[in-house]
């Protein structure tokens, strides 16, 4: 699947998008058997993998190791690799080593979050070929400035900069936009606005499509529960009693079996 192409298409013809993030080959593998469009290597590795409180530790070196590790299993989806934090805000030269380094990597495109101040960076990355998702609303890379994890656009003026700033995002080239913890009928606002497709993530569901970290959706991070995340499946149940089960298979000398030993 090209998205550029496909994505595209996909809003023309009103038809939803779905993506999903992954962070090793484990995930990539199960995710590329499923019918999901494509799949986000975020920078919430940093939280969700590595356990850091927010976004902020992630590094180049990071996010090109987790892209190497989903392109490999990834089939034939696409795959969009986050930019981490400021590794897009030290000029040119080193937003395009960064930028090398996903590509490199396996990642089809990038995302970075925000567009005030990186115009620049952002037309020289879509101009060197790379396709280009921006992300707006409830970035993380700035939750210190925004004082928490907050949904972001509910005052008039906020959702007016916010619009301003898709429509920005559209004119400088970007083939989609994730908007994160914005009011609803302000993000279908702005994809009404748009030729190009949104993505939500805390929006409501007048996106064009959504994406979801796949511990939040499989039930296997349960640490934070955002209001916006639906678990289709409870993955901390499923893996503690099967944990539990082995332990006690293994105390009771069950396991192995005759089925699961060498004569
Ligand atoms: O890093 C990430 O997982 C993201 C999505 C939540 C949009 O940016």
């Amino acid at each position: 699947m090209n998205a550029v192409h496909e994505f595209a298409r996909f809003k023309a013809e009103g038809r939803k998008i779905s993506l999903v993030t992954a962070y090793d080959a484990w995930s990539a593998r199960i995710v590329a058997r499923s019918n999901v469009d494509a799949i986000l290597v975020g920078d919430s590795a940093a939280m969700v993998i590595h356990g850091h409180p927010t976004t902020l530790a992630a590094t180049v070196g990071l996010m090109a190791m987790h892209t190497r590790a989903v392109a490999r299993a990834a089939g034939g989806k696409f795959v969009i690799a986050d930019l981490p934090f400021l590794s897009f805000r030290k000029g040119i030269p080193a937003a395009m080593r960064a930028v090398g380094a996903l590509v490199t990597s396996g990642a089809h495109a990038v995302k970075l979050e925000g567009v005030d101040g990186h115009e620049d960076v952002i037309r020289h990355i879509i101009g060197s070929g790379i396709p280009v998702m921006g992300h707006l609303g409830l970035t993380p890379q700035s939750v210190n400035r925004f004082g928490g994890f907050r949904v972001q656009g509910r005052a008039a003026r906020d959702a007016a900069t916010l619009l301003g700033q898709a429509h920005a995002l559209e004119g400088l080239g970007c083939f989609s936009i994730v908007l994160e913890c914005v009011p609803a009928d302000l993000a279908a606002r702005i994809t009404a606005e748009l030729s190009i497709p949104t993505i939500g993530i805390g929006a409501g569901c007048g996106t064009d499509g959504q994406v979801l970290v796949l511990q939040d959706l499989c039930g296997l991070d349960t640490s934070m529960s955002p209001r916006y995340v639906r678990r289709y499946c409870d993955g901390e149940r499923l893996l503690t009693d099967a944990l539990n089960q082995y332990d006690a298979d293994v105390k009771q000398a069950t396991f192995p079996g005759p089925e699961e030993s060498y004569s």
